[in-house]
């Protein structure tokens, strides 16, 4: 939360599952072209907020398996667990406020009345929330019968129906929607208000996101019927909100183009990287242009041509080193020559390269630290090495890019070595 200085430029708050991750994309593409293209231009300046329906246990799962980027902030179990960074530090303010008029006994108890509920696997019931499958032609019924019931007892409680068929209850304060509010409330106590704040969602416990006012929003094209209805019914003549033509994470980029929020070409929609008009040096921009290009080679999708090679040794400081993360050390434009022969070895298999939390800091009038992570895909294996650039505008000028000076590279912690691949970058 108090990693941003001032406001943030942009607060994306999306979903996971079909919108900001495909599951019908084996490759990822929208999600890499959308992790391209908010590394090199959002990452240092705004906000990222994954908003999900999964408990911890079941998003830790998905990020194993896709290649998603680190968020800001997390918010969990359909808006009842908000953490922040990295280690995941829990809101305790929004569990406090989350426990009163909620008793979970009490929603056993009258769930327990209703055949037509199955419960969901122990990982998803958390303490502010009870989840169950319900077939869509009784999902109407039953959530009117359970309010009833509900309210009786005593409790005040928000039901909801998604992806026609998961059924949430939790507390009436919770929720998706909630959660924004009450994190757009902190923000705004600080003074932090971010300028822009785009909300992408495709299922029904992401339509609350919609209803905050002031935020843009996008549907992706593959948004659920519950959704659309629900828009319909209480939305349609607002013009922050859009449903896109594109599918998940390439939708979420056209609302970045749709509502001007900033840049929305990824650089993964870019193919000659190298002829890129900048008008400042941009450290951030450098490290995803180079490990893009690194990927490309590999899988033979740029020309095999020297003149790649050539402008990448030009980059390189004479004396820069590289520190490979087994510990060996070597000269910068040695390891540029070693690309020569893995020219192609990926090409037709499954490689992909992305980068995660590239944060540059200017050290010096000329030199800047960036620190990232690398991540590399290849069939199966995933490995992961937490990097350190350091890169200088001495001498050159803004085409000629930035000089890089020193790399450093570290296994991160259980996405280390494996003897099937070899670590170049
Ligand atoms: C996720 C959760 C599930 C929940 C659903 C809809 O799939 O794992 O418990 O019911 O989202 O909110
Ligand atoms: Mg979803």
């Amino acid at each position: 939360m108090d990693r941003l200085a001032g406001n943030a430029r942009l607060m994306i708050v999306s979903d996971l599952d079909h919108t900001m991750v495909d599951h019908h994309d084996p490759e990822n593409l929208s999600l890499l072209r959308f992790n391209a293209l908010w590394e090199s231009n959002y990452r240092n300046n705004s906000l990222l907020v994954f908003s999900t329906g999964r408990s911890p246990t079941l998003y830790k799962e998905l990020r194993k398996e896709k290649p998603m980027l680190t968020p800001d902030i997390t918010i969990m179990s359909v808006g009842t667990e908000i953490t922040y960074g990295n280690s995941m530090i829990p809101d305790e303010g929004w569990v406090e406020f989350l426990n009163k008029k909620w008793d979970r006994n009490i929603v056993s108890e009258e769930t327990s009345k209703f055949p037509e509920l199955t419960l969901q696997s122990e990982t998803e019931q958390r303490p502010h929330k009870v989840s169950f499958y319900v077939q869509k032609d009784k999902a109407q019924d039953i959530m009117k019968a359970l309010s009833t019931s509900l309210e009786k007892r005593g409790l005040d409680v928000k039901i909801i129906y998604s992806g026609g068929m998961d059924l949430d209850i939790l507390p009436q304060g919770a929720g998706k929607g909630q959660a924004l509010a009450y994190l757009l409330t902190k923000f705004k106590a600080a003074g932090k208000l971010p300028n822009n704040t785009l909300v992408c969602g495709d299922s029904g416990n992401d339509a609350e996101l919609f209803s905050i006012p002031d935020v843009h929003g996008v549907m992706v094209s593959n948004a659920q019927e519950e959704l659309l209805q629900w828009y319909a019914a209480n939305a349609k003549n607002n013009p922050k909100i859009i449903h896109a033509t594109e599918r998940c994470a390439a939708g979420i980029i056209q609302a970045i183009g749709h509502f001007n929020l900033g840049p929305s070409t990824s650089p993964r929609d870019v193919m000659d990287l190298s002829n890129t008009k900048m008008e400042k040096f941009d450290p951030a921009y450098e490290v995803v242009k180079f490990y893009l290009f690194y990927e490309r080679w590999r899988r033979a999708e740029v020309e095999h041509s020297e003149r790649y090679l050539a402008n990448l040794k030009s980059v390189c400081c004479p004396s820069g080193t590289y520190v490979h993360p087994s510990g060996i050390e070597k000269l910068l434009c040695d390891c540029v020559n070693s690309l020569k022969t893995c020219y192609g070895d990926k090409q037709g298999k499954q490689f992909r390269v992305w980068v995660d939390q590239v944060l540059p800091a200017q050290v010096g009038s000329a030199s800047w630290l960036v620190m990232f992570k690398k991540w590399e895909q290849s069939g199966e294996v995933r490995q992961c090495c937490l990097t350190t650039v350091l890169l200088s505008s001495e001498d050159v000028s803004v085409t000629q890019g930035l000089t890089w000076v020193h790399v450093h590279q570290t296994w991160l912690d259980g996405a280390g070595p494996n003897s099937q691949t070899t670590w170049l970058f």
